[in-house]
């Protein structure tokens, strides 16, 4: 389902409330996480709700979905990096609990496997939290990933080096390959949000709207799964159906696509 709300800010305040309710509700609730602009006001929000309660984080589980191939997890653009300053460095969490592809693993083969097989071993993602490319990438499962992947190593688009050339002091810094979740691993999660906003994702969520389920459109894989809420600000919603993106407050929908059958 979508759901619409006026700013970004409301955004964050929805997503971080429902990241919480499932903390709160399985204190040992094993949760996928990403990086990325839109994550950081959802973690804030997070960090700062849960410094004001008394939540046990002690048995909480956290998988990362991807991270850059070749760059040491100090390295101030690393997903680890990012991830240490946004959350795991304001919160009371158990550093063997909490889980990243490893950009410098010596075989990569071997530590996709085993990155898939502790997710497993751990009972699966119970959310998973996901932001979206300008492309249509979930993690960073570009266009044309199959939708029976698990973690791997990716080529990076133009397209996605080219938008997170902004994090880099020069774009040629942004690295070629990548580690990320399969979008099998994604889809084995119990529960997902997608989380977009801005004006500068318009495009993609008016796209995804639209779309089919097509191995073109990464994100799309998710209208076959069950328990999926993807989450705009009004900007980011400006493509879809007029009625909707005009709305005031929350507007809860699905597409004609949605619980589609994966391609066979
Ligand atoms: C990050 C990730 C990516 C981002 C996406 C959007 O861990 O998996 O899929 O969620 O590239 O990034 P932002 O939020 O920076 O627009």
């Amino acid at each position: 389902m979508y759901k619409i709300f006026p700013t970004p800010n409301e955004v964050a305040q929805y997503t971080a409330q429902r990241l919480l309710d499932r903390i709160k509700s399985k204190p040992a609730a094993v949760l996928g996480l990403a990086t990325g602009s839109t994550m950081e006001p959802v973690y804030a929000q997070l960090v700062t709700w849960l410094r004001q309660s008394t939540v046990d984080l002690s048995q909480l589980t956290t998988f990362n979905l991807d991270e850059y191939i070749g760059l040491a997890g100090k390295h101030p653009q690393s997903y680890r990096h990012f991830m240490c300053e946004h959350l795991f460095n304001k919160l009371n969490l158990s550093h063997d609990r909490v889980h990243l592809p490893d950009g410098l693993a010596e075989d990569v083969e071997e530590a996709c496997l085993a990155y898939s097989a502790a997710i497993q071993a751990a009972g699966g993602m119970d959310l998973q939290i996901l932001g979206i490319g300008s492309n249509g990438h979930i993690g960073f499962n570009e266009p044309f990933t199959s939708f029976s992947s698990r973690t791997h190593v990716i080529e990076l688009s133009e397209q996605t080096r080219l938008d997170n050339g902004r994090f880099f002091s020069n774009p040629d810094e942004v690295p070629t390959h990548a580690l990320t979740l399969g979008i099998q691993d994604i889809l084995e999660a119990k529960e997902i949000l997608l989380v977009a906003t801005g004006a500068h994702k318009a495009a993609i969520m008016a796209e995804l709207f639209h779309s089919p389920v097509d191995e073109a459109l990464p994100a799309s894989a998710l209208k076959t799964h069950g328990n999926v809420t993807i989450i705009m600000d009004r900007a980011a919603a400006a493509g879809l159906p007029g009625e909707l993106s005009n709305t005031n407050g929350v507007e809860v929908m699905r597409d004609k696509h949605w619980n589609a059958e994966l391609p066979a």
